[in-house]
């Protein structure tokens, strides 16, 4: 599997590089990063953590190289005040949709790029619901879309009943959400389910750090041996099985190259599937 493709039409890379907690190393990873094969990048213009400047000077970097902008999947994120520390990319006491456009805009010059692959709302304002902010930032983003300066928008840290609300009542529905996915949680099962039903590609990150009980099961071990692969590799063999666009932030050079091999090193069987899915219910209780 190279890609999933949008409800709109717009391919994105089966296996997305993540750039959070890089800090200095941000520049020599990406560049690592792209050299070991990835064509996509997630970051955010939230200096707390992500070094998105850092992010544009490795694709400088990979210009000179003769990387191509248009081979590459970048994506970022709007982080609102209560996600950032006091270095806002945007005027704290602007109207929110002014703090969109000054984010969005330094976004692309942090890139050296004058479109985006994919912008993210990092969070809508709280965990219930949605508010007047979050409709206020959305519309800004819609407006981006529709201008054709991002291919597509999505929401990040969504609850379902979040996300069914917005897909209800937006007048562009996200293309993407890009939630932490627990095991535990079903792999997120609720908001997957609605992300089906609507086109929506699910990308899910900490994958790995936020799933360690199931790395450890015996099972995931059987079933890695059998198929020839690492636990790890299981898990987002099984996650790419499932409709999940995994996230990885490995910071090894062997390490992404393992990642990537998933994306043709095996398959796993419908009833291996089914084990790692029990596995997870059994973590739950
Ligand atoms: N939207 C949000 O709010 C949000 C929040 C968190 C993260 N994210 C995004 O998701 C990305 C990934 O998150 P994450 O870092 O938690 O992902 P992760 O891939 O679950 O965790 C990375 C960890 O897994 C290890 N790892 C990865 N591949 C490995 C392999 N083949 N063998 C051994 N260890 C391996 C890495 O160690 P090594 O470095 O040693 O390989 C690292 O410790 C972030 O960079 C960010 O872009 C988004």
């Amino acid at each position: 599997m190279d890609s999933m493709v949008t409800y709109n039409d717009v391919a994105i890379p089966a296996f997305i590089y993540g750039t959070a907690w890089k800090k200095e190393q941000t520049a020599r990873l990406v560049e690592l990063a792209v050299d070991s094969g990835f064509t996509a990048i997630d970051t955010a213009n939230q200096l707390i953590h992500y070094q998105e400047a850092l992010v544009g000077e490795a694709l400088l970097t990979l210009a000179k190289k003769g990387v191509k902008r248009e081979s590459l999947f970048l994506q970022t994120k709007f982080t609102s005040i209560s996600g950032q520390d006091h270095r806002t990319p945007y005027d704290q006491s602007a109207d929110l949709p002014t703090q969109v456009q000054q984010s969005f805009e330094s976004s692309l010059q942090h890139l050296y790029t004058d479109y985006l692959d994919s912008y993210v709302l990092h969070g809508p304002h709280s965990r219930w619901g949605l508010s007047q902010a979050d409709w206020d930032v959305w519309a800004t983003m819609e407006a981006y879309y529709q201008a054709g300066k991002t291919k597509m928008i999505g929401i990040s840290n969504v609850q379902a009943n979040q996300l069914q609300e917005l897909c209800e009542k937006a007048a562009v529905k996200p293309m993407v959400v890009q939630n932490r996915c627990y095991a535990v949680m079903g792999w997120d099962k609720e908001v997957r389910e609605i992300c089906k039903s609507h086109g929506i590609i699910y990308q899910g990150f900490s994958l790995l750090t936020a799933n360690q009980d199931v790395l450890r099961d015996s099972k995931m071990w059987d079933i890695a041996k059998r198929v020839g692969a690492n636990p790890l590799q299981v898990i987002f063999g099984f996650a790419l099985q499932i409709g999940i666009l995994p996230l990885t932030g490995t910071t090894n050079e062997q390490h992404m190259k393992d990642d990537l091999a998933v994306l043709d090193k095996f398959e796993l069987s419908p009833e291996d599937v089914k084990k790692i899915e029990a596995i997870a219910v059994l973590e739950g209780h």
